[in-house]
């Protein structure tokens, strides 16, 4: 699947107002990423968070850190509104993660429920420690590739989740892993197209299915049915903290 920064906005832009009802997994994910990362290390002076959304992480973690700065990004401009609702001072740095250049070097990069949306996990690496400080902390989630594995049999649709293995070799080459989790949340729908407006509400619109005219949701809903009469869709999170050694 092609991963395009200008669909991407789009996509979570359309779904901001009800991120935050439907978000049920990405809320576990930032909770357990907060829960960990405190284990390790409590105080931080520079923090960037990137691809914050609508600041679900953001409040998890302004309440159980120590911090001097605080750092949030997105592709979405609105993100910004949604995040001074939550934190009294915070820098904005809208743009695509990948690219963004910051003033100072960071002590923690973290982010929640974001890493899969790119194409290249190696040159993030590469970005990423360079702007982050020797023994600097990165903590995110993401999903292996069992995520939303009825979408993909049904449909052929499919990000190119990494395998918990796969990134641990890839970021390995500059950090220490210090802590992972893989598992897997199953959630249940009274009907496939609750299920189509639950994915759309979280910005995963374009997984959903190739053309949206009326024949092609019917015959989704009519295969999605057969297939999966429980009408359960499959999460499979993963959750990476490691530390910057090279
Ligand atoms: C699933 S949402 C997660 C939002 C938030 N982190 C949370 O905990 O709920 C993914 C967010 O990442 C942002 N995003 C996706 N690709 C991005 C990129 N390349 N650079 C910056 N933000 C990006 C989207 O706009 C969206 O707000």
């Amino acid at each position: 699947m092609q991963i395009n920064p200008k669909i991407i906005k789009k996509q979570f832009e359309k779904s901001m107002e009800k991120y935050n009802d439907n978000a049920v997994v990405q809320n576990i994910t930032a909770q357990k990423l907060v829960q960990n990362l405190i284990k390790i290390n409590q105080n931080f002076e520079n923090v960037l968070e990137l691809g914050c959304g609508t600041g679900l992480l953001t409040k998890e973690l302004i309440e159980n850190i120590n911090y001097k700065k605080y750092y949030a990004n997105d592709l979405v401009e609105k993100s910004k509104q949604y995040l001074s609702e939550i934190s009294p001072e915070f820098t904005f740095i809208c743009g695509n993660a990948q690219k963004i250049k910051t003033s100072q070097k960071m002590d923690l990069i973290i982010s929640n429920a974001m890493f899969q949306w790119f194409s290249s996990l190696d040159k993030l690496r590469e970005h990423l420690t360079n702007i982050l400080n020797k023994d600097g902390i990165l903590a995110f989630s993401t999903f292996s590739p069992e995520n939303y594995k009825e979408i993909r049999k049904l449909c052929g649709l499919s990000l190119e989740y990494k395998t918990l293995d796969e990134l641990k070799e890839i970021f390995s080459d500059n950090f220490e892993i210090l802590y992972t989790e893989e598992f897997k949340y199953t959630m249940q729908f009274s009907n496939p197209l609750e299920l189509l407006a639950h994915m759309k509400n979280t910005g995963v619109n374009s997984l959903s299915i190739k053309h949206r005219n009326f024949k092609a949701i019917k015959e989704f809903c009519d295969s999605y049915k057969s297939a999966y009469p429980d009408l359960t869709l499959t999460y499979s999170p993963i959750i990476v903290i490691c530390k910057k050694i090279a």
